[in-house]
């Protein structure tokens, strides 16, 4: 299964997905880090990883369907089945969406449908919830929404603060997307020899 990583930040997720790849845990190859912050962390890691980078600056093209056209050209061109957003902080346009329909999963750090968009774990923390956690799901027009693949509850413990809280989520982030993309790949690819 050839897939895509798009990303934003630091990409802990990014390399959470490497590593399950380069040990054999996820059978797929990551074809393609699509980033739109060429400063951002998480370009460094997929060089490091041997993972080729498309970067680019949103601000220097007339809108979004005409750098998302771009990105679809190389993601077209490189067989690119599956696309895993983590932590790809822009909201897929019609473009992508049409080109990937139903091939878009996206991860965010809460249960969903609590505590959509930016910022999701200070969202919880300040609600003063006693469960938060993480989701996966299909990515749609909305801001989070889109059909739940997996959800992992975690518990928020007196003992707790924002940091220890945003580490837990994040360590099961990175167990989570891994083991949900092997899943889902594998279902996919079932799928698809059955039709051959
Ligand atoms: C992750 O916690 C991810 O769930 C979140 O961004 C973080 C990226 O961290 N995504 C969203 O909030 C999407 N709405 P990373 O760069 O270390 O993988």
């Amino acid at each position: 299964m050839n897939i895509a990583v798009f990303a934003s930040g630091n990409g802990s997720n990014f390399q959470a997905i490497a590593d399950a790849v380069k040990e054999g845990r996820l059978k797929a190859d990551i074809k393609l880090l699509v980033c739109d912050k060429p400063e951002a962390g998480v370009v460094e890691r997929a060089s490091q990883a041997g993972v080729p980078v498309f970067c680019f600056r949103p601000k220097s093209y007339e809108n979004k369907a005409a750098f998302e056209k771009e990105i679809v050209e190389e993601l077209e061109s490189r067989q690119v089945e599956i696309i895993a957003l983590a932590g790809y902080m822009r909201l897929i346009g019609d473009t992508l969406l049409h080109a990937f329909d139903r091939r878009i999963v996206n991860i965010h750090p809460s249960l969903l449908p609590a505590f959509q968009g930016k910022d999701a774990i200070g969202q919880a923390w300040k609600a003063g919830v006693k469960v938060t956690g993480v989701t996966i799901h299909w990515v749609d027009a909305g801001i989070d929404t889109g059909e739940i693949i997996a959800q992992q509850p975690i518990d928020i413990k007196e003992s707790d603060s924002l940091r220890s809280l945003t580490a837990a989520i994040q360590a099961e982030e990175h167990r989570l997307y891994p083991d949900t993309l092997q899943r889902l790949t594998s279902s996919i690819s079932r799928r698809e020899s059955e039709k051959i």
